[in-house]
């Protein structure tokens, strides 16, 4: 009966995998994405009918994790806050590590009490599986699979604040991982010599108790600000670790699925340390963010605060401006009067864009989703390589909650931490208003130059209220 319905499995998982790839694609763009996650989203509903026609009768079990799954996905998404996605994103990628690590543990369990003849009767009827394959991948998986889960859950608690998210670093943390990573080595060569004697079976223990503790002790020295990477490194991880559980159980549909994760997490990964100006590397493993108090030349300057009244009039002059907005627009949920305020500056003449940083916000395309859903025009919408060669011809710049992303210390102070980072010029705009609640650093922690410059007016306040009263102001014209 399998054998009959093989063919149509394997053309019902090309069929999910080749949604996926277009899902992907459509997700490359802000006016199709939603549609993209609805194509994926089929994509695996189709995987999941694959696999429980794969299954046979012991299908029922899929189907209940499925429902189980599906409703706790469907409420948290709905329940969580959009500046909370990051920490979702990251639980959700240690979900999935776990779940492959878990997926390693049962298949050695089974091969072990049915010997490799009947197990690899499960794993492939056609007898093309191989035990050294199936040992290898099975080490592969636990080991990365267990660093995705412990890794990903410290960088939930980091972000969740739940934990410090300052680097914790230790003496000869290098050294500690160095050690881990040779036992690990030396365990998966152990293990794939003989992978059902008992000792073999001690070592699969050690290995994924030991990936648990690489999981944290890699992810404990780096800093919250450099979370999203890590996070999309971890998905990465966790997209490896499906993949290599899919050639353990010889899936293709899952080697495919964890596939296009582990590379889409890297290139994303890729994409946030070029816009950091940082390699991977360096994120890894500098513990950046943990003497950024320190460091930095101290600032020199008078903050010139103004009114909105003030900056109305300011405003009401302008014939070009750029919204900048950061991390605090969406603190404050300004998004919808940024909008209100951008069609009234259009109304008075002037041209409005909104220039989006890459690291704004706490996750990617954080910014991109904001404005969209305060039905920002996607054309108006525009990146720093775009601005920044004509920032100097633009009346004003209003910075809404942003803050390392405008810091011109990454141009203009080799000491600061965040030397070399890209950012958005504002500081060479005809006059640039910040709206912020305080003098507080953003997240790396390191003060802006930007407040203390000659053109610069702060406007104090909730980003949110700021807005509001200069939309008044507007509306009173
Ligand atoms: P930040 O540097 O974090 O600055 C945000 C600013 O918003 C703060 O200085 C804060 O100042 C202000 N703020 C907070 N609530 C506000 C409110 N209700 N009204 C007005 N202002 C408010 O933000 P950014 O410029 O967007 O930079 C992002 C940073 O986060 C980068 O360091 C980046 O590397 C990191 N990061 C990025 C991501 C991704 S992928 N986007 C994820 C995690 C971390 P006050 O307290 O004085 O108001």
């Amino acid at each position: 009966m399998l054998e009959k319905l093989q063919p149509l499995i394997n053309y019902i998982y090309i069929i999910a995998s080749v949604l996926f790839v277009i899902g992907l694609k459509m997700m490359n763009r802000a006016v199709t994405a939603r549609k993209g996650n609805l194509v994926s989203a089929v994509g695996m509903a189709l995987a999941i009918i694959a696999t429980c026609l794969l299954m046979g009768m012991e299908f029922r079990w899929i189907l209940v994790g499925a429902v189980v799954g599906s409703a706790i996905g469907a409420v948290s998404s709905y329940a969580v806050k959009m500046t909370a996605m990051p920490e979702m994103v990251g639980i959700f990628n240690g979900f999935g590590g776990l779940a492959s690590m878990l997926v390693s543990w049962a298949e050695l369990v089974k091969w072990r009490s049915m010997g490799w003849e009947a197990y690899a009767r499960t794993l492939d009827p056609g007898g093309n599986a191989s035990a050294v394959f199936a040992a290898v991948a099975i080490a592969f998986t636990v080991v990365v699979g267990a660093v995705t889960f412990s890794g990903s859950m410290v960088a939930f608690l980091k972000l969740a604040e739940w934990i410090p998210g300052k680097p914790l670093l230790f003496k000869g943390q290098n050294i500690v991982n160095g050690l881990i990573v040779l036992t690990v080595v030396g365990g998966i060569i152990y293990f794939c010599l003989d992978p059902v004697s008992p000792a073999a079976y001690a070592v699969f223990m050690v290995l994924m108790v030991v990936g648990l503790a690489l999981g944290i002790t890699s992810v404990i020295p780096i800093g919250g600000a450099d979370m999203p990477v890590v996070i999309s490194l971890l998905n990465s991880y966790s997209g490896i670790a499906a993949t290599t559980a899919g050639f353990i159980i010889l899936n293709n549909g899952l080697i495919v699925a964890g596939s296009l994760v582990g590379a889409s997490g890297i290139i994303l990964t890729q994409i946030m340390c070029k816009a950091m100006n940082r390699s991977l590397a360096n994120v890894l493993f500098s513990g950046f963010g943990a003497v950024t108090e320190s460091s930095g030349t101290a600032v020199k300057g008078e903050v010139k605060a103004l009114s909105a009244e003030d900056a109305f009039y300011v405003l009401e002059a302008a014939s070009s401006v750029v919204f900048v907005p950061g991390y605090g627009m969406a603190v404050a949920q300004a998004q919808h009067v940024v909008r209100e305020l951008g069609q009234l500056l259009e109304k008075n003449g002037a041209e409005v864009k909104y220039c989006i940083h890459p690291v704004a916000g706490r996750m990617p395309g954080h910014m991109n989703v904001l404005l969209a859903e305060a039905n920002v025009p996607y054309e108006q919408l525009v990146e720093p390589g775009d601005v920044n060669p004509v920032i100097g011809t633009v009346d004003v710049a209003i910075v809404i909650g942003a803050n390392d992303v405008v810091n011109p210390a990454a141009r203009e102070d080799k000491t600061s931490p965040l030397w070399g980072m890209p950012i958005i010029n504002v500081d060479e705009a005809k006059t640039c208003i910040v709206l912020k609640r305080s003098m507080r650093a953003g997240f790396a922690g390191v003060e802006n130059p930007l407040f203390f410059k000659e053109n610069t007016r702060m406007l104090f306040g909730d980003a949110k209220a700021s807005i509001s009263a200069l939309v008044s102001e507007f509306k009173a014209e």
